[in-house]
This record gives C-alpha cells, structure tokens and sequence, in this order.
C-alpha cells in the first residue's frame, strides 16, 4: 500500500530533510585523505543526535551505523570503520535521519581531492540523472518514466545502472511502497499520485551493471570492481512539479560549487 501524505506531513519531512542537508554538510567537511569512515560516521551521529533527532539507519535490519560509506567500486551500503580515504578516490555517504515521527533519506558522491576525469563525469553523470528523473516524479506519470530517464542519461555517457537496488516510498518508515527503479520504460510502472513521497537514488556503475554482496551482509560491490556513484534525494509529487524535501545547497556551500 502506498501512504498518501498530507501537506502538514510533507512539512515534517522537509523539516527532517533540511537537517539531513545540514548533517550531510558537517560530513563533507571533514571529507580528505587520511580520514577513517568511522570518523565521519562518528560526526553524523553527533550531529544528528545533538539536534534532537535520530539516524534512520543504525539499528535498521540490524544495520551498525548512521551512514552508510560506499568507496570507488562500492556502489552502497559500505559499513564505516578503519578505512582510510586516499587523494583520488570517490566516496558516497548515504545518510537518512528520523525527526518528529518522519525520515527523510539522501546521498552525495564526493571526489576526495582530486580525481580522475572518468570519475568527475560519472559523478556529473549521476548528478544530472537524479535531477532528470526527478523532472519525472509528477502526478500522472510512472516510476518508468522516472527510470527511463534516469538510464537514457547516464548510459548515453556510457555508463551503467544498477538493477539490483532501487529508490523507494519514505514517510513513517525509512522504506515504503512503491519501489522506484533507476531504469525502465516510459509509461510503466507504479502511477505516481500527489502526496506521494519517494526516494529517488541513482546508482551509476562506470563498468558493469552486475553487483554482488559481500559477506558482511552489507556492503554492495561492482562485479568488476570498477568504480561506481549514488546520488539520492527525497521528494514530494505534486500536480506541477515534484518538491524536493531533501538539500545538497549546505553540502556545495562547503564544496564551494
Ligand atoms: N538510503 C539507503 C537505502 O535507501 C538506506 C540504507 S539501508 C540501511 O537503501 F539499512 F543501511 F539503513
Ligand atoms: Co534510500
């Protein structure tokens, strides 16, 4: 079943969101080589908790912390610990928080220092999908056409979607109804109904579209080990135009773009 949200509800979401921006923003600064991820989950958890607010994550499924820390060839759900971040290596945080009885969900893929001109495009290419898929999330359209548009972006570059994972409802619970694929035909799908919210996460493979889990349960990688982005936001459908319930504007302050 899919829940329908109020306007008061989208409120509560879009108020978790805003924190979600800002503890994603206290992360990105601490993002440089010799970083360990435990570090920087260390800072979201302090963050999130000192706001009143709890980290949907930990404790989810039995998952250990607040963000999920994904490294070049993990594409999601890199448990933090003693790994330490190098010059040229690309890094998704994934992060969702709980406030007021409403979770809000996204993730950033950042380059630490600097990074290799395939791997600037496959985050660029990520980027730009998200958004081109959000332009989709609209009340009478499809989870397909928000797919399709998502996948005609990113391999036109001659990139890769994941099949295996996708976006998702998020409300009261971290994950709801409906299920939203990166990728799809126009026209089907689950229809999109204002008052729908939704999680929409691209994950971008510069190689092979096949992942494979490893045997901590968790950690998501590319089959052929090449390197691989996520962007996620939360969003409202509405009759115009979706609403972006979550924000990467504290995230690129620190960035500078
Ligand atoms: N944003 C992730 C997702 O929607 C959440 C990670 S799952 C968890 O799949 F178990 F780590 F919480
Ligand atoms: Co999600």
């Amino acid at each position: 079943m899919v829940r329908i949200k109020s306007e008061e509800e989208i409120e509560l979401i879009r108020v978790s969101g805003d924190l979600l921006g800002r503890a994603h923003a206290e992360v990105a600064k601490a993002i440089k080589p010799g970083v360990t991820t435990a570090q920087l989950d260390q800072i979201a958890f302090q963050f999130i908790s000192d706001n009143g607010a709890k980290p949907s994550f930990k404790g989810y499924k039995g998952y250990p912390s607040s963000l999920c820390i994904s490294v070049n060839e993990v594409v999601v759900h890199g448990i933090p610990g003693a790994q330490v971040l190098s010059e040229g290596d690309i890094v998704s945080i994934d992060c969702g928080v709980f406030l007021k009885g409403f979770h809000s969900d996204s993730a950033y893929t950042y380059g630490v220092g600097t990074i290799d001109e395939t791997k600037r495009l496959l985050l660029e290419k990520t980027k730009e999908s998200l958004y081109l898929g959000i332009a989709q999330a609209l009340d009478g359209n499809r989870t397909g056409d928000v797919g399709f548009a998502v996948q005609s972006h990113v391999e036109k570059a001659g990139f890769s979607v994941v099949r295996d994972l996708v976006g998702h409802g998020v409300g009261q619970n971290l994950h709801e109804e409906p299920e939203v694929p990166n990728y799809g035909k126009r026209g089907n799908g689950v229809r999109l109904k204002e008052g729908m919210v939704i999680a929409i996460e691209p994950m971008v493979n510069m190689g092979t579209k096949n992942v494979l889990q490893e045997r901590d349960g968790w950690t998501i990688r590319t089959s052929d080990r090449k390197p691989s982005a996520h962007f996620e936001h939360t969003v409202a459908i509405k009759k115009g135009k979706a609403e972006i319930l979550t924000t990467f504007k504290y995230i690129e302050e620190v960035l500078g773009v």
